[in-house]
């Protein structure tokens, strides 16, 4: 069997975490307060990785287009990111987890950017298992930021456009240093990918299960991530 058929683990998995506001409302409660039990999830999913041979993982926080939101809600994510990052810092970094941001940087608030650059520089010697977080992140968005940076490189001479393909375009992107992800899934029933990792989701497979994400627990994130090494996987090619 050639290597890229080879049936294994996902070395990289990206999840968008999704349901947080029907799990508050249907417990009669303001969305934020789904929003807070949700990221209280992330750390036991995100310390079973090793033991899966998950890599690297990459959670979908704040979407682009989650700006449309009531300021409260949009004000209350953007308080709770700094809460995370100071009340998990510790213990991301004791448990080698490396941290990165992807995403516009442009719109957040200047300090939560400062925490953000000094949780990955705090975590900048760890490799146990890679996290990133898409904040203000939109595929989209992504791209046209890679372009436009990619444009300004042939503005100065810098770059010629017979330099321009694939390869080259991926190095403009946020995710610039991670490989591909193998597996993308999405919680709360919701089958689309509402604008994450457009570029490099070209060939993940793809996994929705309905489960909201406070109910996700670690061992359901087992179960998805131990089916996919029962897919195979083609990249267009046939199997000899
Ligand atoms: C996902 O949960 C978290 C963010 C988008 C920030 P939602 O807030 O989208 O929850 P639902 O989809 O309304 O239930
Ligand atoms: C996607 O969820 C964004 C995040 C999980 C951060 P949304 O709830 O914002 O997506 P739509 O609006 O259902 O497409
Ligand atoms: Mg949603």
């Amino acid at each position: 069997m050639a290597k890229d058929m080879e049936r294994s683990g996902p070395s990289h998995v990206a999840v968008i975490m999704d349901g947080n506001g029907r799990w508050a409302t249907m417990r009669g409660k303001p969305r934020l307060f789904g929003h807070h039990a949700g990221a209280r999830r992330v750390r036991e999913i995100v310390e079973r990785c090793p033991d899966l041979g998950v890599k690297y993982l990459t959670i979908f926080a704040f979407s682009t287009e989650n700006w449309k939101r009531t300021q409260t809600e949009v004000a209350g994510l953007m308080s709770l990111f700094r809460r995370y990052i100071e009340r998990e810092a510790r213990a991301l970094l004791e448990n080698g987890v490396r941290v990165r941001f992807i995403g516009d940087r442009i719109r957040l608030d200047e300090k939560l950017v400062r925490m953000m650059d000094e949780l990955e520089l705090l975590t900048s010697g760890n490799d146990k298992v890679h996290l990133t977080v898409a904040l203000n992140y939109g595929g989209r968005d992504e791209v046209t930021r890679a372009a436009k940076r990619l444009a300004y490189e042939i503005e100065q001479g810098r770059l010629s456009h017979k330099d321009v393909d694939a390869e080259c375009l991926a190095g403009f992107l946020d995710t610039h240093v991670l490989p591909d992800p193998d597996l993308v899934i999405r919680t709360s029933g919701e089958a689309r990918i509402s604008n994450f990792l457009l570029w490099q989701s070209a060939y993940a497979e793809y996994e929705f299960v309905d489960t909201l994400w406070p109910d996700f627990t670690a061992d359901e994130f087992a179960g998805v991530v131990g089916a996919y090494g029962k897919r195979e996987r083609r990249f267009g090619a046939v199997r000899v």
